[in-house]
């Protein structure tokens, strides 16, 4: 077995890590310094690939990250203001996520780190999210609660004192990304649908046309989200004309508004139960700007202490994997070269902040 040659025990010295991230459809690469700062943050979206096919095709994807892959690391590098000789380590997206494209990944990433002769660590994109809420500010305090919201997961934690993140609740059927992703098809809006409905709704009404909301059980934290896409469909099955502009942002906002409601009402029952004093959002949907601002007036009122990371650390990134990546080094999980891409990958959630 071959394993990382520089630090062979496990101890790393905390100097400049790459992070590499090509789990979905964003090409990323990030350097982080020794301190944890975030030196370089280089996101190259393949949104243009799959916009025409109304979503993301997972054959288009792994080849526009073997194209742009490389380019996107030497850029990261050049940015941080390094030569490839200076960085200590390497993190990649080992999954979950598209097979092949995080195959261009984790192939790249073993491949710096075995000519670099440098550790490795191969970490959870759903990790990844988590740490990005201490990217910005490393004392945000613990314990927390957690919600990652994004196009595949829409998942509550506890994260302990010792960094150990505990389930409190999930989705049943849709996360909160794709509940958006298929509003925005039924509307005939552009992938990505997120972004697409945040700006329509900005327009609208949130009260005009109302959505149920399912809370499930009394004091469940799990969600679901497919009842809400159904009664869409219905909705706009009932119209006997098509939507005026403003009909199609008035439905664009109720239908926001119901799904980000419940997620912000749980996430503060979560907090509640835990007996938590700090809440942090990460993930693709924590960039909508209703949610956010439901988020900042709700922790003001309740004197509750929020992270919400900077937009270009919602969606999906490198400084984040980086980030997860540096944890696992400084844990000494160091990863032997031969690992391979986990499309269905599941979180440890032994590491600490
Ligand atoms: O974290 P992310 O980039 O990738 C995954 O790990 O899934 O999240 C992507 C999801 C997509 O469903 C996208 O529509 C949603 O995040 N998203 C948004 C916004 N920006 C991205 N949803 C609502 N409002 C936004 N502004
Ligand atoms: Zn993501």
């Amino acid at each position: 077995m071959m394993t990382a040659a520089k630090q062979p025990s496990g101890t790393w010295i905390p100097g400049p890590i790459l992070g590499i991230e090509t789990s979905c459809d964003e090409t990323a690469a990030s350097v982080l310094a020794a301190d944890g700062a975030v030196l370089s943050n280089i996101i190259m979206s393949q949104h243009d690939v799959h916009r025409r096919f109304g979503g993301v095709v997972p054959e288009l994807a792994s080849r526009a990250h073997i194209e742009s892959i490389e380019e996107v690391s030497s850029a990261a590098l050049q940015q941080a203001g390094l030569v490839w000789t200076e960085l200590t380590g390497i993190a990649v997206t080992q999954g979950p996520g598209l097979a092949g494209a995080l195959l261009v990944g984790v192939n790249y990433a073993k491949a710096l780190a075995y000519a670099l002769n440098i550790p490795f660590a191969g970490v959870s994109h759903l990790e990844g999210h988590i740490a990005s809420a201490w990217l910005q500010d490393p004392t945000f305090p613990l314990p927390c609660v957690v919600l990652v919201v994004s196009g595949g997961h829409t998942h509550l934690y506890f994260k302990e004192p010792s960094g150990h993140c505990r389930l409190l609740g999930a989705t049943r059927d849709d996360a909160a990304g794709e509940a958006f992703d298929k509003g925005a098809q039924l509307l005939g809006l552009e992938y990505p649908g997120g972004p697409a409905i945040d700006r329509l709704a900005r327009q609208g009404n949130p009260h005009t046309i109302m959505f149920p909301r399912s809370y499930l059980k009394n004091g469940s934290l799990d969600f679901s989200f497919s009842g809400l896409k159904t009664a869409l469909l219905y909705k706009l099955q009932a119209m006997d004309e098509q939507l005026s502009a403003a009909q199609a942002a008035d439905m664009a906002a109720g239908y926001q508004e119901a799904i980000v409601d419940i997620l912000v009402k749980k996430s503060f029952a979560a907090v509640r139960a835990s007996g938590a004093r700090a809440l942090a959002v990460v993930g693709g949907v924590s960039a909508n700007s209703r949610l956010r601002a439901l988020l900042q007036q709700r922790a003001i009122s309740e004197n509750l202490q929020l992270s919400l990371p900077p937009l270009a650390y919602c969606t999906d990134n490198a400084a984040m994997i980086a980030a997860a990546g540096r944890q696992a080094l400084r844990a000494g999980l160091h990863a032997p070269l031969t690992i391979d891409a986990q499309a269905s990958m599941a979180s440890s959630f032994a590491q600490t902040i």
